[in-house]
């Protein structure tokens, strides 16, 4: 339930526009207080008093309109609001937003305020697609934007792929879950384990993998953002640390499986990090010397323990939900199937890192869970938004 929460809704101007009525209208219904900015552009699509209709307030169109600044000033409004919702988010609106613009009343509240941003965009695929889109997308993301959605399916335009709009009752659930309306695991303890680890040749030189970290980071802030009291156990990354999350830095395997193990005991566990499966033995205090002769160093490796495999086997201090990651090239499902019951998991989310999919320190990801005899696919989407449909998977599991 929304019970009192205000929402300051701003409709762009995109064919979706529409379904922000129905959004305004399934707030209302759940408690939550809505007030409307309507964009010039959003106007060519729904008008006013249609908005107005169903919020039971002022619409607010026009930075310069002296009524509404007599009334309620720009600033005002967005500082009343517990959150701001975008919805529809054009490409331009998120351009808009991620350059920080300020020529109408939607981005002028928008940068004036000091509450939460949520997103909601809905465009053409190859709009969504463009890789200034994606630039905007991944600067709101590190500005601590919610996004949610877009889906994938056909399009009003004839097109078929990512950008339409989320429904308005998923829409809705996204609000209540951001508003810590429903903090469904109040009281339980996670563990995540997130980004790459660097395993030493020697002083300056190791052994490490693409992995960004994002994924991870963005499932930590998620659970603890759904109440759990969450702690990260992250390799070397360049993210700074998530909101609500106690984190704890690593730089190899061996110290990640410590740092996890002494976060232990936990209702949740979800390792995610891309730990290096091999250590150098060699690993020495001073610096390898090249001699000149042509000779390489012989590097021998040896195998690093496997944390997930360790928390899955640990008795009665193992987490009620241990969830592991598959990070694959080929025959993804099989693969993750597979390893779900090779590391005694309860879970995998897998997903394909081959060259071109732009997974692997990406802000997307296409992801397929793998449960007990069950591959469920989730359409492309970005990570953040992996992270929150995942918390709330795993809080449905442990309530139910
Ligand atoms: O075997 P593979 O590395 O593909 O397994 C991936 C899953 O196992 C991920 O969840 C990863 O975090 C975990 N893992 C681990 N410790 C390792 C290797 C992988 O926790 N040494």
């Amino acid at each position: 339930m929304l019970d009192g929460k205000r929402i300051l809704l701003i409709i762009g101007g995109g064919i979706a526009a529409y379904k922000s009525l129905e959004l305004a209208r399934l707030i209302r219904r759940r408690g939550g207080e809505v007030r409307a900015i309507l964009t010039k552009a959003g106007q060519e699509f729904v008008t006013p008093l249609s908005v107005g209709g169903l919020t039971h307030d002022k619409v607010y169109t026009d930075l310069f309109d002296l009524t509404a600044e007599a009334d309620m000033g720009h600033i005002q409004l967005s500082r009343d609001a517990d959150l701001l919702v975008v919805c529809p988010a054009t490409a331009d609106l998120m351009a808009k937003i991620a350059h920080g613009r300020a020529d109408d009343m939607a981005s002028t509240a928008l940068l004036a305020t000091d509450k939460p941003v949520m997103i909601v965009p809905a465009m053409n695929v190859r709009m969504w697609e463009h890789a200034a889109t994606q630039r905007n997308l991944a600067q709101l993301i590190a500005d601590g934007v919610s996004v949610v959605g877009p889906t994938e399916g056909s399009m009003a335009c004839g097109e078929f792929g990512p950008g339409r709009l989320v429904e308005p009752d998923e829409i809705v659930e996204a609000i209540e879950a951001k508003l810590g309306g429903t903090q469904l695991l109040a009281g339980r303890k996670a563990i995540v384990t997130a980004g790459p680890t660097h395993e030493p040749i020697d002083p300056v030189r190791y052994i490490a993998n693409r992995s960004s970290g994002k994924q991870g980071y963005a499932i930590a802030e998620a659970l603890a953002l759904l109440g759990a009291d969450t702690h990260l156990v992250s390799g070397p990354t360049a993210l700074g640390d998530p909101r609500g999350v106690k984190i704890t830095r690593v730089e190899t395997a061996r110290e990640m499986l410590a740092a996890t193990e002494a976060a232990l005991p936990a209702d949740i566990a979800i390792c995610a990090a891309a730990v290096a499966d091999w250590r150098a033995d060699t690993s020495t205090n001073s610096k390898l010397k090249k001699d000149g002769s042509g000779a390489v160093p012989p590097l021998s490796l040896v195998e690093n323990p496997d944390i997930l495999a360790t928390l899955s086997a640990a008795g009665p201090k193992r987490p009620q939900l241990v969830v592991g990651f598959a990070a694959e090239t080929d025959d993804v499902i099989d693969h993750a199937t597979a390893k779900r019951v090779r590391k005694g998991c309860d879970w995998i989310v897998a997903n394909d890192v081959s060259p071109g999919t732009g997974i692997m320190g990406g802000d997307n990801n296409t992801v397929h869970i793998i449960t007990d005899g069950a591959a469920e696919h989730w359409d492309p989407m970005p990570k953040a938004q992996v992270a929150t449909k995942l918390a709330e998977r795993v809080a449905l599991a442990l309530t139910s």
